[in-house]
């Protein structure tokens, strides 16, 4: 039966009941599928902080390659050594010396300029590089791949798991990631599509990669992916608009643009962290906050007579057309 958790009071269980539940069998660490709205306790799981010292086996005998050694990269990277992955078994291929010198000096990493020498020992490939260029890198690793079969991750926006098969081999396991932004503070929003090849201890690891920059959910159909890009992906930018409107807004009257800018920042945050930490859903916190007849209940009904939320499906639905359009422009064969 679905119930309601209180995420706060569950943060705060004993780091032994944490542990416990990281523990393997991986199984266990396994998140609910996207397939009801409702949080379980395994959904729960997700949400928890992470602990940096829980070793499990399959980071002491896994070896990962990151192909493009980025931003992404860089975040995922000092999320997994928080995590207590060793710094050997972490390798990352990228052309630019300055950017593996840094990743290097910085993790301890192993760091190369050729991307068959990272994937040569690697028991997982997290494809990093700019959707425009991943064909290239696909068809450069393809016989490689081929040959060591390891599980392929690829966080490349909006390309599909179909043409990385087409580009990489019919059988190839892969998970496709959609990430975003705040991944690059260790506070991102994950979702995960596995492909029928893709084992249970690859989606574990899989998972484990993802879940050191922020929580990671799976969804069990591809097309849902568009929509996730259009929630999570280019969600951040949508909270930076209103953090932008509510500062412009509080300057127009009158508050120095700085002072207005801070508690438009810190109104996002701690409402964000109010959301995530209570048993009732932000409509039922609106409504708490909202006193009839006061200033609350005046702003609300201006954003409502202006169809607040049709313009944010709209815009929504914009951002999910586009993330099939660039499906189709990039993944061509
Ligand atoms: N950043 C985000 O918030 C975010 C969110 C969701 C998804 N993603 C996805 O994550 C992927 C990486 O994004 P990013 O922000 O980390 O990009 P990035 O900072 O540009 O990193 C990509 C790296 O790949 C390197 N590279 C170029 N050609 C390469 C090759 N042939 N082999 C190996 N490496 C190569 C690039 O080097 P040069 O700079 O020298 O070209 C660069 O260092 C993208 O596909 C993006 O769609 C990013």
């Amino acid at each position: 039966m679905p119930i309601t958790v209180n995420l706060a009071s569950a943060a705060e269980k004993s780091c032994h009941d944490i542990i416990h539940d990281y523990s393997y069998p991986p199984a266990r660490t396994r998140p609910a599928r996207m397939s009801s709205g409702v949080l379980t306790p395994r959904r729960l799981r997700l949400v928890l902080p992470r602990f940096h010292h829980v070793l499990s086996f399959t980071m002491i005998e896994t070896t990962l390659a990151f192909i493009g050694g980025g931003n992404m990269t860089g975040s995922l990277v000092g999320g997994l050594i928080a995590d207590g992955w060793k710094p050997a078994r972490i390798h990352v291929a990228d052309p630019d010396p300055q950017q593996t010198e840094r990743l290097a000096r910085r993790f301890s990493v192993v760091t190369t300029a050729d991307n068959q020498a990272a994937v040569n020992h690697a028991d997982a490939v997290v494809l990093a590089v700019k959707p425009q260029i991943i064909r290239t890198v696909a068809g450069e690793l393809a016989q490689l791949i081929g040959q060591r079969q390891p599980l392929v991750v690829s966080i490349a926006a909006g390309i599909r798991e179909t043409s990385l098969r087409d580009w990489l081999g019919k059988d190839t396991a892969i998970v496709r990631a959609m990430p975003n932004t705040p991944a690059l503070v260790q506070s991102g929003a994950t979702a995960l599509y596995a492909n029928p090849a893709v084992s249970e201890q690859q989606r574990n690891l899989a998972e484990s990669i993802l879940r050191a920059v922020g929580l990671v959910i799976w969804v069990d159909d591809e097309a849902m992916m568009d929509t996730v890009t259009a929630l999570s992906g280019s969600g951040p930018a949508y909270f930076f608009l209103l953090m932008e409107s509510l500062t412009s807004a509080g300057s127009r009257m009158g508050l120095p643009e700085d002072t207005a800018r801070l508690l438009a920042l810190q109104t996002a945050f701690g409402a964000a962290k109010m959301a995530l930490e209570s048993a009732d859903d932000a409509a039922q916190l609106r409504r708490r906050v909202t006193s009839p007849g006061g200033t609350t209940e005046r702003a609300i009904g201006e954003f409502q007579k202006n169809n607040f939320e049709g313009i944010v499906l709209q815009a929504m639905q914009a951002a999910a057309e586009r993330s099939r359009e660039l499906a189709a422009e990039f993944g061509k064969g």
